[in-house]
This record gives structure tokens, sequence and C-alpha cells, in this order.
């Protein structure tokens, strides 16, 4: 793994591809685990975040041993005039949820209000239970009333990553192992 520099930042390597997909093979398990009654007619629906967990959703995916749907969604968030600052637009969700079983699946949570809004956005569609699985989470900065149920890694550190689906400035997403960045 070499260094990468984007727009004159230097990210160097931090977590490499092997440790990546075992982690993914872990939260898989306990998916599965929690899962394993779904039948077809009653199947969990999986909603992915673009563009970041493309990558995450990709690889967790082909690891799921139970009957599954999968939508994909953009958010679209503006600083509003609400006390928590962000405002959260769910974009593309064309199919109803009511009565159903729903996974959120994002790349990453940092503070936890982008997930935290989605899940109330969700909840207003009476699904029957909603889980958060994440591929990165950063513990020292997600707030604590955020439950996420399937964190694939938890990040200590409180720094920016890119790599696996994470970009800065929209680049990086390709990269198969994660950078951090190098202060
Ligand atoms: P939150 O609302 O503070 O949890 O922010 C979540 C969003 O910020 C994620 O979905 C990412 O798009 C972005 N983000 C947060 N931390 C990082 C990082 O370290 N690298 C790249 N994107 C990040
Ligand atoms: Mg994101």
């Amino acid at each position: 793994m070499r260094n990468v520099v984007i727009l004159g930042k230097k990210f160097v390597p931090y977590i490499n591809e092997d440790i990546i997909q075992e982690a993914i093979c872990k939260s898989a398990e306990e998916i599965n685990e929690c899962y394993k009654d779904a039948t077809v007619e009653d199947a969990p629906i999986f909603v992915s975040i673009l563009n970041g967990a493309f990558m995450y959703t990709s690889d967790l995916m082909k690891k799921l041993t139970f009957p599954c749907e999968l939508s994909f969604i953009k958010v679209s968030s503006y600083n509003g005039t609400e006390s928590s600052g962000k405002v959260v637009e769910v974009i593309g969700m064309n199919r109803s949820i009511e009565g159903r079983d729903v996974i959120l699946i994002d790349d990453i949570v940092d503070s936890g209000l982008t997930m935290m809004r989605l899940k109330e956005i969700f909840e207003k569609e009476k699904p029957r239970s909603i889980k958060i699985a994440v591929f990165m989470y950063k513990d020292q900065t997600c707030c604590k009333e955020l439950k996420v149920d399937f964190p694939s890694i938890i990040m200590k550190d409180d720094a920016f990553i890119i790599g696996y689906g994470l970009d800065y400035n929209e680049i990086g997403r390709n990269l198969r192992d994660i950078y951090i960045l190098e202060e």
C-alpha cells in the first residue's frame, strides 16, 4: 500500500483489504443469524445509501444467505434552521416498506446525525423493524443515542479516511484499502 495524495492532502495506509474482508464476513454472520427465519414473502429490505456505501453493500450482500431485497437511495443534506443544523431529504425510495424489516446500510457514521435523521424519516413509513449496518463506526464522535446494530469496523481515531467507497472531494472511492489523512 502506497500513500495517496488528493488535492495536496496526504493519506497514508490505515486498514488493508484482508482486514476489511474479514470484518465484513463477521458482520454478515451476525446479520445472517438475525434474519435466518426470513422468507421470500417476508424478505428483509436493505436500503443502501449512495454513493459511499456501494462497495460495502456489494461485498456484504454476497455473503448473506437469506432471501432479501435491495434498494439504493441518495440523501441530500443541507443546513436548515432546525436545532441540529442538518435537514436530510431522501431521494429514490420508491417502494413501500410498511410492515417490513428494513436494514439501512451506510459507509460510515461520524456524528451519526445523518443516520438518526434517516431513521426518523423511515420510521414514519411504519416498517416492522429498522436496523443499521455500517462499514465504519467512528467511536469517538458518534452520538450515543444512535444504535448501530451491525458496525463492521469500530474506528478509535477521530480522523478523516478514504477508500473502499469513502471519498475526499469524490476521489478515492475505488481504493481497495482504507487510508487516513496525515495531519
Ligand atoms: P455524520 O452525519 O456526521 O454521521 O456524517 C456521515 C457522512 O459524512 C458519511 O455518510 C460520509 O459521507 C461523510 N463522512 C464522515 N466521515 C468521513 C470520513 O472520514 N471520510 C469520508 N467521508 C466521511
Ligand atoms: Mg455518505
